[in-house]
């Protein structure tokens, strides 16, 4: 009888003990979110919105909280309105229509398109990972890839993509994914960085 509950014991305090070790490396899942979702937080602060604006419920001081009460049209002027185009530095003017529209677009999804819950999880995530988030957007990954339903087919869907990959294979194929598919349309990333790179990575990897 005693050996038994032991053994149990035993159990309980190994899985007590290793839950903040586990916990240290603790950005959760995050396939349930699209990639706009987490970018348009880090769109949202890197384009000083937070001079006007809380992300809280009610208004704080002078910073009002935001509900959607207006409209498409209304939203991408008043944006373009408070804000320059921050995601990419285009040359031509079609293609900073674009961009700024994508901008919008990042945004809405992440303060309309996101549940209570989800606006916490994201709230929730470690700075690499809202950063390797906008990075992704930023350098276009999903023209390529998708996530959670967003982005195109050209490559394989990301969704649960650290299910197979570690983060280091992750850095490695970022840096040449020719290594590990010699034909790959998929370009290298290295002129990014150590600092971008790492974070794309951290990004991936909580795709589980
Ligand atoms: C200089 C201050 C300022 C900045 C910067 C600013 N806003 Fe606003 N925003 C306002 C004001 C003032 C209103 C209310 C305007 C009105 O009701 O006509 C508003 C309204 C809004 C609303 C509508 C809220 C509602 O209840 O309908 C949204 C959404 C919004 N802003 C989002 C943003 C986003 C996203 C950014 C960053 C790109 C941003 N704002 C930057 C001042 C600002
Ligand atoms: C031009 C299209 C293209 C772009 C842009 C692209 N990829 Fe890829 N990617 C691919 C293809 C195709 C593959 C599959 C490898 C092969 O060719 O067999 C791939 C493979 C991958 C894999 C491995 C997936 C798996 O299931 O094994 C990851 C992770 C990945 N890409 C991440 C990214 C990230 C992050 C970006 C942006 C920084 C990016 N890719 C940009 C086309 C692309």
């Amino acid at each position: 009888m005693v050996p038994k509950y032991h053994w149990l014991a035993v159990l309980a305090a190994i899985t007590l003990l290793a839950a903040p070790v586990f916990s240290q490396d603790k950005n959760t899942s995050t396939s349930n979110l699209s990639n706009p979702q987490i970018a348009g937080k880090q769109l949202f602060v890197g384009k000083e919105c937070t001079a006007c604006h809380t992300l809280a419920e009610k208004d704080e001081g002078e910073k009002t909280a935001m509900q959607s009460t207006r409209d498409d049209e209304w939203f991408a002027g008043h944006v373009a309105e408070h804000s320059e185009v921050i995601l990419r530095d285009d040359r031509s003017s079609r293609r900073k229509r674009r961009t700024a529209a994508e901008e919008v677009d990042m945004l809405r999804a992440y303060l309309d398109g996101t549940t209570a819950a989800e606006k916490k999880q994201i709230d929730s995530m470690s700075e690499d990972v809202f950063k390797g988030a906008y990075l992704y957007a930023q350098n276009k990954c999903q023209n390529c890839h998708m996530i959670a339903g967003e982005g195109k087919d050209i490559g394989p869907d990301l969704s649960r993509v650290a299910s197979k990959h570690d983060r280091a294979w992750l850095l490695k194929n970022l840096l040449d994914p020719k290594q590990f598919a010699p034909d790959t349309e998929m370009p290298s990333y290295e002129e990014l960085g150590e600092q971008a790179l790492n974070q794309i990575a951290a990004y991936l990897t909580t795709l589980k």
